[in-house]
């Protein structure tokens, strides 16, 4: 506990206030690249709470400056989105970005309007000396590009100083007090050239912060938080996949209360080629974790079979996997606690969707409805995290280099990439075939550089040659993608050379395949995985 407190107490902490901009996630993450905790909250956060945050450390550290993002809005729109307006009376460094900048001004009595034109686009920008932009130039007033995406100006600022101006906007920069500033572009995204060093400024010099955010640091705090929440007699289950994000929650959980924590591994036959091999032999073997090895194969096959609608599949795989849990965790006794990887975009995405009531793509099967069934307590460790950053928590606790570097893989398994109903054929030509996919892409050296890579197959079926005899056979589909957390895709522009490669194995090698095509279209309108 007492180094839990130190951990605490040492900690700097940055406030992200999300008004609905494009590049929240963005500011959070710069923050963080620079060795500071941020973190997103919605704008009408209650005063008191952002007060009690800057007395003292809490949920993950004290806030040493509060950041305002970017929104859609007009400051003067009867539905704009406004923070309590003592926000800029508080004792801490403010920074607001774009809109934030416009409601600053605006709350401290300055003048916000309509723009005739707006700015969209690169601008130079013209700074003089401060200490936001110290460093940005050999000398002290100069200029440099930055990214500018607004409609709204400010016009006038009492009291303010104009730090910086560009062609369409007199005051591109303010400084209210030695606290308060104001920029209308975004320092966040990369075609703002010295983004990183006006962060730099703001985070360090202006808030006061340290580099105190480091996968080290997370580790111990964590370990010492789960070491709390579960007591010294408390017994733990976890759902292992495989997947980066429940073997780093699993080992963390591990460090924290060694063998009080039972993984649970449910072979559903939906895996990749040699997973369960794998997973079984790197945390049993050399992690020494007590892991529950459930074959349940036939099950879930059983169940899928007839299955052809892809949110039917995805019912049948996430209520087996409850079911089977459900049974498991019976057997262990006294468990009190479920651990799960769930990481901060998926919290972000699922409290984002809720408040839209954004539409249903796809049913994430992530257990969300264990906790209640089984009236176990929660225990989510990475729930702070980015996937960049869960990576590095796991090169911490040792992970090896084949599950860190491996890509995401859907819960439902080869089922969402099977098309129609899933039969031990369609899943064995899956199977193997992604195996080739994979394996031309590390030997070509593209592995690394590609979000995803797969193959998948359908019920269409083509015409071949075999030998002199007509043959007919399944069309296989590979889809290699580019991605930043998966929201939006590209395909690969893969050299034809090792698409031609992939495809001769394929044919060659996986029997009952005649014909093989390349997936080329982006998400949006197609999603990643075909189901
Ligand atoms: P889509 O296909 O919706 O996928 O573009 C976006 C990302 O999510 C993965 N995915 C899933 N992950 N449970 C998961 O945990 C699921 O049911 C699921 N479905 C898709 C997909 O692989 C991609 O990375």
């Amino acid at each position: 506990m007492m180094e839990e407190r130190e951990a605490e107490k040492e900690r700097d902490k940055v406030v992200v206030l999300d008004f609905g901009g494009q590049y929240s996630h963005l500011i959070v993450r710069r923050c963080r690249e620079l060795g500071v905790y941020a973190e997103l909250l919605p704008y009408d956060v209650p005063l008191e709470e952002l007060k009690r945050g800057i007395e003292r450390a809490q949920g993950g550290g004290k806030i040493r400056g509060i950041i305002l993002s970017g929104s859609p809005f007009s400051v003067h729109e009867p539905d704009s989105p406004h923070c309590n307006a003592e926000i800029v009376a508080l004792n801490v460094p403010l920074l607001g970005i774009c809109y934030g900048a416009q409601l600053v001004a605006h709350l401290l009595g300055g003048v916000v309007r309509t723009g005739e034109k707006g700015e969209y686009w690169r601008a130079e920008l013209f700074f003089k000396d401060s200490e936001l932009f110290k460093g940005l130039g050999e000398r002290a007033n100069g200029s440099t590009q930055v990214w500018m995406s607004h409609g709204d100006l400010i016009e006038g600022l009492e009291g303010a100083e104009i730090l910086a101006h560009t062609a369409g906007s007199p005051i591109a920069a303010f400084r209210v007090r030695d606290m308060i500033y104001g920029v209308q572009f975004h320092p966040e995204v990369h075609h703002t050239e010295q983004g990183e060093k006006i962060f730099r400024n703001f985070l360090y010099a202006i808030c006061g912060c340290e580099r105190n955010w480091t996968p080290e640091s997370f580790v111990r705090e964590q370990v010492e938080e789960i070491r709390s929440a579960v007591g010294s007699n408390g017994r733990v289950i976890c759902g292992l996949s495989g997947g980066i994000d429940s073997s780093t929650t699993a080992l963390l959980v591990n460090k924290a209360i060694g063998d009080r924590l039972t993984c649970i591994f449910v072979d559903n036959g939906l895996l990749r080629k040699g997973e369960q091999e794998e997973v079984l032999d790197t945390f049993e073997d050399q992690f020494h974790l007590k892991v529950v090895f459930v074959d349940a194969k036939e099950r879930f096959l059983t169940g899928l079979r007839g299955v052809t609608d892809a949110e039917a599949k995805r019912k049948v795989i996430g209520e087996l996997f409850i079911e089977i849990f459900e049974e498991e965790a019976k057997k262990l006794g006294d468990v009190e606690f479920l651990a799960q990887g769930t990481i901060y975009p998926d919290r972000i995405e699922s409290a984002r969707a809720s408040s839209r009531k954004s539409s249903r793509i796809k049913s994430h099967h992530n257990v969300g409805a264990l906790p209640e069934k089984l009236g176990l307590k929660l225990i989510e460790p990475i729930k702070e995290l980015y996937k960049d950053e869960v990576r590095a928590v796991a090169r911490e606790l040792g992970m090896p280099s084949q599950i860190l570097n491996r890509h995401p893989y859907p819960g439902p398994g080869l089922a969402a990439r099977i098309i129609g109903a899933v039969t031990e054929d369609k899943l064995r030509i899956c199977r193997e075939a992604s195996q080739i996919v994979e394996d031309e892409l590390r030997k070509s050296g593209w592995y690394d550089n590609v979000w995803q890579a797969f193959a998948m197959v359908g019920d269409d079926v083509a015409t071949g040659v075999l030998g002199d005899a007509r043959t007919e056979g399944r069309i296989v589909t590979i889809r290699v993608v580019e991605s930043k957390e998966a929201m939006t895709a590209d395909f690969v522009k893969l050299p034809y050379a090792v698409l031609e490669s992939m495809s001769k194995r394929i044919t060659n090698e996986v029997k009952g395949v005649t014909w093989v095509t390349y997936a080329i279209s982006s998400k949006p309108p197609s999603t990643i995985e075909p189901c």
